[in-house]
């Protein structure tokens, strides 16, 4: 079995535990899963759900399956055996400032190092396999240095830490203590492109998968830069709408927490091509009718043999959450496989074609057509698949 604690109870992490639950009653096909149709070392029947952390008022103390019910309810059957998870109370550190949100982290009634042990203790019972992260989305610097991570930690600095960062220093604590284990930053936060947290893997075989997962219209784009760069098409500009009504695109309201998104969707571009090209691609807008489907529109333009101009516009209705969703099912089956492969730190081939902003830093992005051949590669190399 794969034992998986979900931080972050929301859109995302809801589909994928209800997901999850009806795959492996047949109920439904894993499509939207890129490996599904692998021989994987461990199928989706291997995933199991025991615990779940919100800062959510309104989440907390309820089952995942009310929580889901209440969020996705309406148009997706949820399974009972949801009814078992109780959503526990986490570490806030104001990720939820701004939001209309009542929210309360447990080291706002006592103390962040207290937090960090309740927690600790938490998962040495609750013995984890993977943590998935899928909290809001935080505008945060890298620390890069594991002294000045751990001074903020222990001083209790609390304006220099985001909630992502300290949970994946919990699971630095606990590969280290009990067992190595895998964190999976579906969000924004650099931590696999953070040197201080790769330098913890390497102490303790951590393994971190990130940053940010690439789900609508980022891959579709970095694919379409791809064609243009085989066939030797000069690309002008390129420009990228999205347009969302659910509480990711509420948060991205904010400006900073837009600038995170923002900093790990643009270079992507740059980096297939080789050269500058004008870019504007980045969440754009809340409207609330357009719900968990956003509207997403592409336009760029190229220059064609002879010196003539081309023109390329997409339209796209996207449901969002599900598209993270079917992607947590593979980055939690490869996170058990690489800590059994005594990975340790994080794995270019895993990010660059499920991550945004594949780590470790420096890393370029390139097309996901070509990251799925090279991640193929990668589990052949560890014996995590069978072809
Ligand atoms: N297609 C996608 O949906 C997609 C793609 C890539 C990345 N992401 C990222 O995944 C994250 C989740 O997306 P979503 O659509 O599920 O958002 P959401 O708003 O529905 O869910 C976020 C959940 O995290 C909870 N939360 C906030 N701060 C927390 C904390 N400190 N500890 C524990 N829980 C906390 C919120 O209460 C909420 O339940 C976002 O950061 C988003 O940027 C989403």
């Amino acid at each position: 079995m794969i034992k998986v604690v979900i931080l972050g109870q929301g859109m995302g992490a809801s589909h994928f535990s209800v997901g999850v639950e009806r795959i492996k009653v047949g109920e439904v096909e894993a499509y939207g899963v890129p490996l599904a149709n692998y021989n994987l070392k461990y199928p989706i029947s291997e995933l199991e759900i025991v615990a779940s952390y919100d800062v959510d008022e309104n989440k907390i103390g309820k089952t995942i399956y009310r929580v889901a019910k209440e969020l996705i309810g309406d148009y997706i059957p949820i399974p009972k055996t949801l009814e078992k998870i109780e959503v526990r109370r986490g570490i806030h550190l104001n990720s939820l400032s701004g939001m209309p949100v009542k929210a309360c982290g447990l080291e706002e009634s006592s103390s962040l190092s207290k937090a960090i042990d309740e927690i600790l203790e938490e998962w040495k019972e609750l013995k984890p396999d993977v943590i998935l992260n899928t909290i809001t989305t935080e505008y945060a610097r890298p620390f890069r240095d594991v002294s000045e991570l751990e001074e903020a930690i222990a001083e209790e600095k609390t304006s220099l830490l985001t909630a992502t960062q300290v949970y994946a220093y919990i699971a630095y604590l606990y590969s280290r203590e009990v067992k190595p284990i895998a964190f999976i930053n579906a969000i924004p936060v650099p931590v696999a492109n953070d040197p201080a947290f790769l330098n913890l893997c390497e102490k303790s075989g951590l393994v971190i998968f990130g940053d940010d997962c690439a789900t609508g219209a980022t891959p579709f784009t970095a694919d379409l830069i791809e064609h243009m760069r085989e066939r030797n098409r000069r690309v002008k500009h390129v420009l990228q709408l999205n347009i969302g009504g659910n509480t990711d695109f509420l948060a991205l309201t904010d400006e900073n927490r837009n600038k995170a998104k923002e900093t790990t969707k643009s270079s992507v571009v740059e980096d297939i091509l080789g050269y500058h090209v004008p870019t504007y691609i980045k969440p754009t807008g809340y409207l609330p009718p357009l719900g968990d489907k956003k509207f997403v529109s592409l336009h760029l333009e190229y220059v064609s043999f002879n010196g003539v101009v081309d023109e390329i516009v997409v339209n796209m209705r996207v449901n969002d959450s599900p598209a993270l969703a079917g992607l947590l099912v593979d980055l939690a089956r490869l996170g058990k496989i690489a800590v059994d492969s005594k990975v340790c730190g994080t794995v270019y081939e895993v990010n660059a074609f499920y991550m945004k902003k594949p780590g470790p830093p420096g890393s370029k992005a390139i097309s996901k057509i070509v990251a799925f051949q090279r991640l193929l590669e990668w589990l052949k190399s560890i014996e995590g698949v069978k072809l």
